[in-house]
């Protein structure tokens, strides 16, 4: 790593000129890009009032450090240094509140968004009247760089999944790179997700008004150092910001994901109950075992999917299956009253049925969330 930070140029305008932009920049192990990048934006935002502002999520690369040492030099280069949290959306959130500028760009820290656009951003809103300028790859004049096809398709795909959730015909949501008026932001801000790596898609979702869009082609670039933080996790958390910013308006996503995984639980119920009565288990027996083992492949699953933001690890991990049985035994009870009640009252038996199931899975929902997983 470099120590000897020497900017192209210094910098004097920092106190005549009045703040005008602030880019925010998210990092995670970038510190063999961030001073390339400052260098380019200096240049291309010259005779500007700008700042930039790296979010860092504690890199184990230094980035935190390095930002920090070219910061001595220049007034233009701030830092917010994130420890132990994560996530590209919460962080870009995070800079814009910490930044005065009625204009924000965001951008990412690898160079891969060409900073030769960045002007026209700007532009579209200071001048050009739009309260988002966007970024975009799939218009006239942009591009997806070397991306490979399968790359290009997943991205497509996610594309149309992000207009479809959203209504709209924006060419790039998933645009990482746009720049937006700091009111418009405002007015999304109580509503955002903050969940996973589209900001983008979040802010016009929440956005109380349709938002003024202008669309700006530029070309993705290769990364040429670091590595891409997209995987899995980044898939499965798009999925989580489209479900919610759907199906979300109206039931909670954590709720669901609890009754899916309960779904499963009825099936690993059904299989070790068939699975013990074929080895000559007694029915009482085999059904015990059978609640038993559905109970913890349930505690197992929603710890590290439904609440995998509040994962417990550990001791506490046991506690919390203690709790989760204790939870689920006064569950069932609550199932078995109100579907014995119900039947009752209405002569179908799988009315009863389901309404025993519902109201037992929304009791252990509503309870294991305050007392199993508390915050
Ligand atoms: N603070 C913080 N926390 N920064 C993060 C995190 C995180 O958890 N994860 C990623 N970053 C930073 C990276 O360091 C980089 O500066 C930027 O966010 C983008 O991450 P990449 O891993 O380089 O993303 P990509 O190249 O796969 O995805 C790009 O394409 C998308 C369009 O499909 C990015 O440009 C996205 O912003 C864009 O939406
Ligand atoms: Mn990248």
């Amino acid at each position: 790593m470099r120590h000897d930070i020497k900017l192209a140029e210094p910098i004097l305008d920092v106190e005549t000129l009045p703040l005008e932009v602030a880019v925010v920049v998210p990092t995670l192990n970038e510190a063999a890009n961030v001073e390339r990048l400052v260098e380019s934006l200096s240049v291309v935002l010259a005779g500007r009032g700008w700042e930039v502002i790296f979010v860092d999520d504690n890199s184990s690369d230094g980035t935190s450090d390095l930002v920090r040492r070219i910061g001595r030099g220049s007034r233009h280069v701030r830092i917010v240094q994130r420890v132990g949290r994560r996530g590209l959306s919460s962080a870009v959130i995070e800079g814009i509140l910490a930044t005065a500028a009625p204009v924000i760009a965001v951008m990412d820290g690898d160079l891969q968004h060409s900073e030769d656009a960045l002007p026209r951003l700007v532009d579209a809103i200071e001048t050009g009247g739009a309260e988002v300028a966007i970024g975009t790859r799939y218009v006239e004049g942009g591009g997806t760089g070397d991306w490979d096809a399968g790359r290009v398709r997943m991205s497509r795909l996610a594309t149309r999944a992000g207009q479809m959730a959203l209504g709209t015909d924006v060419s790039d949501p998933m645009s990482g790179f746009f720049a937006i008026r700091r009111d418009a932001f405002e007015r999304a801000l109580p509503r955002l997700s903050a969940i996973g790596f589209k900001i983008l898609i979040d802010i016009l979702a929440s956005s109380p008004t349709a938002l003024k869009v202008a669309e700006i082609p530029y070309h993705f670039r290769s990364r040429e150092a670091g590595e891409s933080k997209i995987g899995a996790r980044v898939i499965a958390e798009y999925a989580e910001l489209i479900a919610d910013k759907t199906i979300g308006r109206f039931v909670p996503i954590r709720l669901i994901k609890f009754l899916i995984v309960g779904g499963l639980g009825v099936f690993v119920h059904l299989a070790v109950l068939r699975t013990m009565l074929g080895l000559g288990d007694a029915f009482i027996t085999a059904q015990t075992a059978a609640v038993v083992v559905a109970i913890a492949f349930n505690f197992f699953l929603n710890n590290s999917f439904t609440y995998a933001d509040r994962k417990l690890k550990g001791w506490r991990m046991l506690g919390g299956l203690a709790s989760f049985y204790a939870i689920s035994a006064l569950g069932a009870v609550a199932n078995i009253g109100i579907g014995t009640w119900m039947a009752g009252h209405d002569e179908r038996w799988w009315v009863a049925g389901v309404a025993g199931v519902l109201v037992g899975a929304i009791w252990n929902f509503a309870m294991s969330s305050v007392l199993t997983w508390r915050k």
